[in-house]
C-alpha cells in the first residue's frame, strides 16, 4: 500500500465526508478540508484538520490543490438534492460537474496519487429492471443529479486515461447514520423518522411505504473509502448491501426503538419516485475486500441513540 501523508476531503464538513475525515485523522494522515458549509457544519469538523471555506467551483480551490499537492483526494462536495437538480439543472451541474472537474483537473496536474469520487448508485440504474444492479447494468441516469454524477465519472475517466491519475468511483446506495442532515437531498428517511419519533412529532410515510432502498451504515461507507485508498485498484464499484428494505419496515423499527407508539400515517406518494433499489456489490467484495458489517437493526439503534442526544 502506498504511504499517504496528506489528504484533501471536499465536503469534509458534511455527513459522510466528516466521518471519512475522522478515519483519516485516526490513520495519522494530515487532512485538509474544502467545504462551503452550504449543507455541512463546522460542528462536524474534526479539530485536527486544516479547514478551507471555499466552493469547489472557485478557481481558488484549484489553486489550493496546486499548492497543497495532496497525496490522495476524496471528492464528496456536491449539491445532493435530486429535487433541486430537477428544478434548477444548471446550478446542480455547476457544482456537480464543473466543481468536480475543477478539483479533478487540478489534482491530476498536481500529481495526486489517488482520486476517490463519491458517486451515486441509487440514481444511476434504470428502475425498470429487477434490483440488485451491478456495475455492468447499463446506466440510465434520469435526474439532472444523476446525469451530473455520471458526467463527472466520465471526466474522471478522462483524467485517468489522459493524465494518468488513478481514480476510483464509489457508487453508493443509501447511507445513514449520525450527522446525516434532516433536510434536502439524501436527508434520509431514517434520520427524519428518528428525529420525528424521538420528538413525538407526526411522521408521515409517502405513498404506500412499499418503496425499497438499500441502506448502508456510515461506518461501512467509510470503510469502502479507506479500502479504495489503500488497495491498488482503480475503476467503479457499487457500495451496497443488496438488501431491499421498505419504508413501512423502517417506520415500525424506529417507532419501536424510540418507544413512540405512533400509528402509521400515509401521505401522497412522491411523483417520479423510484419504487425499488438495491446494489450488487460483489465487485467491491472481490477487489476491495469490502462487505457491509453493520446490520440494519444495529445501525438503526446507533442512529436513534445519536439523534436522541441532540
Ligand atoms: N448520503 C447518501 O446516501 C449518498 C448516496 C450516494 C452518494 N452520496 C454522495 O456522497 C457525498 C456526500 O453526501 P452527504 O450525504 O454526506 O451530504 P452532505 O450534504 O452532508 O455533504 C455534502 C458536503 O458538501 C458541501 N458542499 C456542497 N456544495 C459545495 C460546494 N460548491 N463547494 C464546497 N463544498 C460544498 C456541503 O456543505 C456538505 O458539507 C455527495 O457527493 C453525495 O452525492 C451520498
Amino acid at each position: 500500500m502506498p504511504k499517504y501523508k496528506t489528504a484533501l476531503v471536499t465536503g469534509g464538513a458534511g455527513f459522510i465526508g466528516s466521518h471519512i475525515v475522522d478515519a483519516l485523522v485516526r490513520r495519522h494522515i494530515k487532512v485538509h478540508v474544502i467545504d462551503d458549509l452550504s449543507t455541512g457544519s463546522r460542528k462536524n469538523l474534526n479539530p485536527n484538520v486544516a479547514f478551507h471555506k471555499l466552493s469547489v467551483v472557485d478557481p481558488a480551490a484549484a489553486q489550493l490543490v496546486a499548492k497543497l499537492k495532496p497525496d490522495v483526494v476524496f471528492h464528496l462536495a456536491a449539491q445532493i438534492d435530486v429535487r433541486c437538480s430537477v428544478e434548477d439543472p444548471p446550478s446542480d451541474a455547476r457544482v456537480n460537474i464543473m466543481g468536480t472537474l475543477n478539483i479533478a483537473h487540478a489534482s491530476a496536474k498536481a500529481g495526486v496519487k489517488k482520486f476517490i469520487f463519491t458517486s451515486s448508485g441509487g440514481a444511476m440504474y434504470p428502475d425498470t429492471l429487477r434490483p440488485p444492479y451491478s456495475e455492468k447494468t447499463l446506466d440510465d441516469p434520469l435526474s439532472p443529479y444523476a446525469i451530473a454524477k455520471r458526467s463527472a465519472e466520465m471526466y474522471l475517466s478522462f483524467e485517468h486515461r489522459i493524465h494518468g491519475m488513478k481514480t476510483v468511483v464509489l457508487r453508493l446506495a443509501n447511507a445513514y447514520g449520525p450527522r446525516q442532515a434532516l433536510r434536502g437531498g439524501y436527508a434520509g428517511v431514517i434520520s427524519v423518522f428518528a428525529r420525528q419519533l424521538i420528538k413525538k412529532e407526526k411522521a408521515v410515510i409517502n405513498g404506500n411505504g412499499k418503496q425499497t432502498r438499500d441502506y448502508v451504515y456510515v461506518s461501512d461507507i467509510v470503510q469502502a473509502h479507506m479500502l479504495a485508498m489503500e488497495k491498488p485498484v482503480t475503476g467503479t464499484f457499487n457500495i451496497g448491501s443488496g438488501i431491499q428494505t421498505d419504508v413501512n419496515t423502517l417506520f415500525r423499527a424506529i417507532n419501536k426503538l424510540t418507544g413512540s407508539k405512533q400509528k402509521e400515517v400515509h401521505g401522497p406518494a412522491c411523483k417520479g419516485e423510484v419504487m425499488r433499489s438495491a446494489l450488487d456489490a460483489r465487485k467491491a467484495r472481490r477487489e476491495l475486500g469490502w462487505m457491509p458489517k453493520v446490520k440494519l437493526d444495529e445501525g438503526l439503534k446507533k442512529t436513534v441513540t445519536w439523534f436522541s442526544k441532540l
